[in-house]
């Protein structure tokens, strides 16, 4: 079965994917009858592509795109972001832009746009999660397609599928983790005395901060993955400036290092819980003195980590070593063979 990729970025997580493909090919088609193969990319500054041929994950790989020229038989594509969601000729369209944390946007409505034109999105983009999701899954059954979105949250790291396919009647009441890798990077390299300058500038240089490195110290791309936790696994309605982000500024990191207790550790947290009063969910995300004895207190470098609280597993804890582009790739081809098996 040859199965039709379209992908809206191809920065860093489309370039892995497509390198996981190539590798993965001989596997997809021996142990799934599955080959997949693109058929249109875009980018904000190279422009895009399609290809009612297809371009295969091998050839993408060897070439320059979007480095350099256009891949062998493609058209340039010269509409915009939406007409080529709607418009690219593939059954799944991939939502690879980058995070726009304060409405996930234009992220939004890329998927709208493909679900209008019958097509199944997989998305690494938490924004729309974050933002939209009682809406956009609503508008996938209209239109009799799925949107999966593993690698939203601790790369591909199996959460959603694992609770969808893992945890039947189970209910969720809460969880707490690590869920940003940069300032768990950071936090690692200042309890062995480096500055929080020199640590940031190093997570970026690896290319696991933000753009703006703020959004992950100050808790912003936790507050947003806890949104879309507690939405999904809880049935939640929250946004992410309804989670609480308290003492969790650049200096309050720096007092807080320094008042530590012996046998802490310091570390960015993130909580959630359905409220036994008035079955409200509330999340927040703190610094919090960890001592020896709190299994988050070992997480160490990149390492991120989340329990679920649950009423049939008791607390379930998955941990992700170091994670990063390659991981999330891998979360979009878990989603994308789910979509196979599902509906081809
Ligand atoms: N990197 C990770 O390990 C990781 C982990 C989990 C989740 N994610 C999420 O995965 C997504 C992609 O991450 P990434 O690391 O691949 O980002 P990236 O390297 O910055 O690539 C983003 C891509 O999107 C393109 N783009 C930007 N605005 C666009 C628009 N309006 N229409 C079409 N294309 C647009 C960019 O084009 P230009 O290069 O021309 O600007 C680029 O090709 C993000 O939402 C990120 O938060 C990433």
């Amino acid at each position: 079965m040859d199965i039709r990729l379209a992908s809206l970025g191809f920065g860093n997580v489309g370039r892995a994917l497509v390198k996981m493909l190539d590798e993965k090919a001989a596997e997809l088609e021996r142990l799934h009858h599955l080959t997949f193969i693109f058929s249109g990319a875009l980018t904000r500054t190279s422009g895009g592509w399609i290809s009612t041929r297809g371009v295969t994950p091998g050839e993408l790989a060897a070439g320059e795109w979007p480095g350099g020229s256009l891949p062998v038989g493609v058209e340039r594509f010269e509409g915009d972001s939406r007409a080529f969601a709607a418009g690219c000729p593939a059954e799944i369209v991939l939502e690879l832009t980058p995070l726009n944390p304060r409405s996930g946007q234009p992220a939004i409505d890329h998927i709208r746009a493909a679900f209008a034109a019958g097509r199944h999105v997989v998305t690494a983009n938490k924004g729309p999660i974050a933002y939209a999701y009682p809406e956009l899954r609503a508008l996938a059954g209209e239109h009799g397609v799925s949107l999966r979105f593993e690698s939203a949250v601790l790369d591909g790291t199996p959460i959603f599928n694992m609770v969808e396919s893992s945890l039947p009647v189970t209910t969720i009441s809460g969880f707490r983790g690590l869920l940003n890798s940069t300032s768990n990077y950071i936090r690692s390299r200042m309890a062995i005395g480096d500055a929080l300058e020199s640590a940031t500038q190093d997570a970026q240089r690896l290319g696991i901060a933000e753009a703006d490195p703020t959004l992950d110290l100050e808790g912003w791309d936790a507050a947003v993955k806890a949104t879309i936790l507690a939405n999904v696994l809880m049935s939640a309605d929250l946004r992410p400036a309804d989670i609480e982000r308290s003492g969790v500024s650049s200096e309050a990191m720096l007092a807080k290092e320094q008042a530590l207790p012996p046998g802490h550790t310091l570390k960015q947290v993130v909580v959630c819980c359905r409220s036994e009063e008035d079955g409200a969910v509330r999340a927040s995300v703190h610094l919090q003195a960890l001592p020896e004895s709190d299994l988050l207190a070992h997480l160490s470098g990149m390492e991120t980590g989340l329990t679920l609280h649950t009423d049939t597993m008791g607390n379930l804890t998955i941990i992700e070593g170091k994670g990063g582009p390659g991981q999330t790739a891998f979360g979009l081809l878990s989603d994308l063979v789910w979509i196979a098996r599902e509906f081809f």
